[in-house]
């Protein structure tokens, strides 16, 4: 019996996410023997969890099939990377348009255009081919991935604010909401210091 929310997909999706991961890692290889520098500071991947993914097709109102979870929500497969400065990010998003078998099916620039809330980070869903049957039949398939790639800054604030939003009880909200607000600000200044910084160091080396 298999009652897995990602059907007969349910042991590719790790394949295909351990192979974008090891792109990732061998460009950062290149990288570092390029330049001397890494492109990243650490990345982590994760298959969304069962239990989380049947939570969303409820929430979106969709039925609870491979179908749903695979083609229509697309961060069954995630990727998190994260940077020391705000370049790296532009440069690592440059890096996955070039890659012959993906293609970008949709980016958001958090970075530019923060969420109201302070959130800030550069998402983006590739549409990879891969050498396995998908979820439709096809093969080549085609598989979803979400990545999300932040500053070491945006992800400090992105982790404290995940832990405290499922804390509504606390009063004080609007203050707090604000408080966060000046927080992911104050940051965001931060990083763009960093980088400058950085940039006057290499303009030197
Ligand atoms: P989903 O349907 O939940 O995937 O949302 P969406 O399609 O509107 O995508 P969006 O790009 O806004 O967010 C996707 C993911 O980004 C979330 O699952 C979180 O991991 C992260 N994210 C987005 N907004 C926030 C935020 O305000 N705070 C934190 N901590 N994470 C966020
Ligand atoms: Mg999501």
């Amino acid at each position: 019996m298999n009652d897995s929310i990602y059907g007969n997909q349910k042991e590719i999706l790790p394949k295909v996410m351990d192979q974008m991961v090891a792109r990732i890692e061998e460009y950062n290889r290149q990288k570092i023997e390029e330049t001397g520098h890494p492109v990243y500071e650490h990345l982590s991947s994760r298959i969304k969890a069962e239990d989380s993914m049947r939570e969303k097709c409820r929430r979106k109102g969709v039925e609870e099939t491979a179908e749903e979870a695979l083609r229509g929500m697309k961060d069954a497969i995630g990727i998190r990377i994260i940077t020391g400065f705000i370049d790296d990010i532009y440069d690592i998003c440059d890096f996955f348009r070039q890659l012959p078998d993906c293609r970008v099916f949709k980016e958001k620039d958090y970075i530019y255009n923060a969420k109201p809330n302070g959130y800030r980070s550069y998402h983006m869903i590739l549409e990879t081919s891969q050498p396995y049957q998908d979820i439709t039949g096809h093969n080549p398939g085609s598989y979803y991935v979400e990545i999300q790639l932040r500053t070491i800054a945006m992800d400090c604030w992105a982790s404290l604010e995940h832990e405290m939003k499922y804390k509504r009880s606390i009063s004080n909200q609007k203050m707090l909401v604000g408080e966060l607000k000046r927080c992911a600000d104050e940051l965001a200044s931060c990083d763009l210091t960093m980088q400058t910084i950085r940039d006057l160091i290499r303009s030197d080396e």
